[in-house]
């Protein structure tokens, strides 16, 4: 494994940064951009001279603002140090107006213009579309038209975009995204998160796989069985029913989680580990898959929906809509050809977790041993467990399966490192380091397996299963 040169990642190295939330109001800005923020603020891992601009519809005072922000951050107690809070939020502005407004792309300019005449230099700005997917193409529009996102000169001040899934609704929408997206930025400055890339469990399975050579004579359609990727929700939709219905379970996760851990566990080694061949080899196996065809649909894919579903907020009447799927899906190529990887995914279900499962082959067919399973459990409990074959002790020979665990939390030193996933994200946006984010290529490639089985959904049976259960037959 090559080790990469040191990120630039040191935050007195860092230049200064405005960092813009368009959106500033929404869930998505609560739930994770502010705290995550707040966190690396806390940690000393933003730059010294940097600020949150926060933009969207509502009016407010200055003070109504910060009492807004400081609600959103839901802080529990001791958690932050009073002085950390009282200077982040110092750090925030708050520009009022609405999306489709040129003169509201005036007003923010002007302002981010004001912050870097304090600061007396040309500062990097990243502009965050924390907002639903249909006002992209509107606020990306003005951004590039107002000059926001143009840098001060060839040298200083360089200019980013954050983008949000879905990218796109089909392979067609992502298309048109991608073309717009092409014309206004270059790749270099558009940063597309699939949150689940940054969960460093699922970072930690390239580590295990290229830093132990015992496993990579091992990785393949010879040795593997099957492979079964699993992102488990006890939750059920909740209050997010409106947004949830017309996407479905493999929009929402399938097109981008699950495939991103595929991805992962397939890729080839890269060699050198820089971002360009990292993503150019997950791109690589998202190209190869093998295309699920309408014949085969039924054979490979297995629908459901949690009962008591159409009674949630927002969900129409008569939905179809899955709440649960089941997806075999093949890599071609030498490596892996036939091997069946599984990605299950579902709401209200009996248990949170994703995982990912390799399972061996068996030795001998028609021995009574047991396949060997090596486990990462990206959440929670992050853990990488292999499960093998001992002597039963005694007079016999029998054997039976026990487990070898390493637990990321029996490792303090570990454990309490771990950043969240937003954390490390919005760290490595300000790093310019895109190895994290999504590229092109795997955004195409992924929607190309994906919208075939989408556009075929309806002609499976659609399971009923109970909340809390697992029981999907
Ligand atoms: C989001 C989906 O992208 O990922 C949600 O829209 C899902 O429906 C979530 O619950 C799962 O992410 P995490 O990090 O909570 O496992």
């Amino acid at each position: 494994m090559t080790i990469q040169p040191p990120k630039q990642t040191d935050p007195v190295t860092l230049h200064p940064t405005i960092f813009v939330i368009l959106g500033i109001t929404g869930d998505l800005a609560s739930r994770k951009l502010l705290p995550a923020l707040l966190e690396l603020f806390s940690k000393k891992l933003l730059p010294q001279n940097f600020a949150i601009v926060g933009f969207s519809r509502r009016a407010f005072s200055r003070e109504e603002f910060r009492e807004l922000i400081r609600e959103h951050l839901n802080i529990r107690p001791g958690q932050f140090r009073e002085e950390d809070i009282k200077h982040f939020l110092d750090h925030m502005t708050y520009e009022q107006g609405l999306f489709n407004d040129p003169s509201a792309y005036e007003r923010l300019s002007l302002r981010l213009q004001s912050i870097d005449d304090r600061w007396g230099q040309c500062s990097n700005k990243i502009f965050h579309l924390s907002v639903p997917p249909d006002l992209y193409e509107g606020i990306l529009t003005h951004l590039a038209n107002s000059k926001l996102t143009l840098p001060c000169d060839d040298m200083t001040g360089w200019t980013r975009v954050l983008i949000e899934k879905p990218f796109g609704n089909d392979i067609n929408t992502a298309r048109s995204l991608d073309k717009m997206l092409g014309k206004l930025f270059k790749e270099k400055q558009i940063f597309r998160i699939d949150h689940y890339l940054a969960k460093e469990a699922l970072q930690n399975i390239l580590a295990f796989r290229f830093a132990n050579p015992m496993f990579e004579p091992i990785w393949n359609k010879q040795y593997i069985d099957k492979v079964h990727i699993k992102l488990y929700e006890n939750d059920a939709v909740g209050d997010r029913g409106a947004f949830y219905d017309p996407i479905g379970a493999l929009k929402d996760v399938g097109q981008n989680h699950l495939l991103a851990m595929l991805a992962i566990v397939a890729m080839n080694n890269p060699h050198n580990f820089s971002a360009d061949q990292i993503r150019a080899e997950r791109a690589r196996i998202l190209k190869s898959l093998r295309r699920i065809s309408p014949r085969k649909v039924k054979q490979h894919v297995v629908r459901g929906q949690y009962a008591g579903y159409l009674s949630e907020k927002g969900v129409k009447p008569l939905s179809n809509t899955e709440t649960y799927f089941r997806v075999r899906a093949e890599v071609t190529g030498a490596r892996w050809n036939g091997v069946p990887f599984f990605l299950e995914s579902g709401k209200a279900l009996s248990e949170s977790k994703a995982e990912i499962d390799i399972y061996f082959k068996k030795f001998k067919k028609s021995s009574t041993d047991f396949p060997n399973i090596l486990t990462f459990r990206i959440q929670p409990d992050e853990c990488i467990k292999i499960k093998f074959n001992v002597k039963t002790p005694g007079y016999g020979f029998d054997v039976e399966p026990k487990t070898l665990r390493f637990k990321y939390a029996d490792v303090s030193s570990f454990y309490d490192a771990i950043p969240n996933d937003y954390e490390r994200l919005l760290r490595d946006a300000f790093a310019g380091d895109q190895t994290l984010f999504a590229s092109t290529e795997e955004i195409m490639a992924s929607w190309r397996f994906i919208t075939p089985i989408i556009e075929n959904l309806a002609s499976l049976p659609l399971k009923i299963y109970e909340k809390g259960t697992m029981e999907i037959e």
